[in-house]
């Protein structure tokens, strides 16, 4: 069975889609078979790692309403292990298109095939309580947050954790939270300081301990198409995203251990 892992905060700009890109391309560097799943109408994701979205036709919307075979769906990237489904500005409102009773449903369904062929999927979310958000928590056993010093950033996350309860309870029991990454983080910002304290405060257990400090290269490696261990290996964003992979390899095992007891 791949892990199944959908990166998500209804808060925008927190560093989902670079998570999603530097966390999978790390599995994949681990030589773990990974397949990304863009969920997202802005498909950030292809650009990230390489694949012109303006010249794929076989895409997650096509998938979504069964015009197009998953299997054909799925592009190389710039990373042997790491395949690619990538998503267009298409895939806003795509909800109208598909007649089926629980929508949410769809995706889940539509990846079941592709568990014996990868170790990992990852699914990259917009920021929003919708249908692609809900469709890849449906189909996701693992929910990754990765979260800000934004002031108000307790609000949003406390809704973000109901959505995804709400996903659980509905649709899903397997669905757990793998951990709340923080990003962008910054030490010399007094904010960030006192946020990170904050937030250890009220959701210790959550916490990961691995912690994506502010990086340009970070930034510089998505102008350039590429996951940051490709643009640079010796970058601290890039060692950072590698110790993330194993963390959360750490956290699943741990619960496949648990369960296999139970
Ligand atoms: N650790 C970091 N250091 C420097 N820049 C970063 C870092 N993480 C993300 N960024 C930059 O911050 C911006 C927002 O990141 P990203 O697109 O990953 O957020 P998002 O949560 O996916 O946004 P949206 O909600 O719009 O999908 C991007 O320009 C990205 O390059
Ligand atoms: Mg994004």
């Amino acid at each position: 069975m791949a892990n199944v892992i959908s990166i998500t905060n209804l808060k925008g700009g927190v560093g989902k889609t670079t998570t999603a890109i530097n966390l999978a391309a790390s599995f994949a560097i681990l030589e773990k078979k990974t397949l990304i799943i863009d969920c997202d109408p802005q498909g950030n994701v292809s650009a990230g790692l390489g694949v012109n979205k303006n010249i794929v036709s076989k895409d997650i919307a096509g998938v979504l309403t069964d015009q197009v075979n998953i299997y054909d769906a799925i592009h190389d990237t710039c990373l042997h292990y790491l395949k690619c489904i990538p998503a267009k500005f298409n895939l806003y409102n795509i909800e109208k298109f598909i007649r089926k009773k629980n929508p949410e449903t769809i995706l889940n369904d539509k990846i079941k095939g592709l568990h014996s062929i990868y170790d990992y999927i990852i699914i990259d979310t917009p920021c929003a309580v919708n249908f692609l958000t809900g469709s890849a928590l449906c189909a996701s056993e693992w929910a990754l947050i990765p979260i800000t010093y934004y002031l108000y950033a307790i609000d949003i996350l406390e809704a973000t954790l109901a959505n995804i309860k709400n996903i659980k309870n509905r649709f899903n029991p397997s669905l757990n939270v793998a951990g709340l990454l923080l990003t962008l983080y910054d030490k010399r910002d007094y904010i960030s300081e006192e946020f990170s304290n904050d937030m250890f405060a009220d959701f210790n257990k959550l916490i990961l301990k691995t912690v994506i400090t502010y990086d340009l290269k970070l930034h510089e490696a998505l102008g350039c198409n590429k996951p940051v261990a490709l643009y640079d290996i010796m970058a601290k964003s890039a060692e950072a995203h590698l110790k993330l992979a194993d963390e959360v390899e750490k956290i699943i095992d741990k619960n496949k251990k648990k369960m296999s007891m139970k």
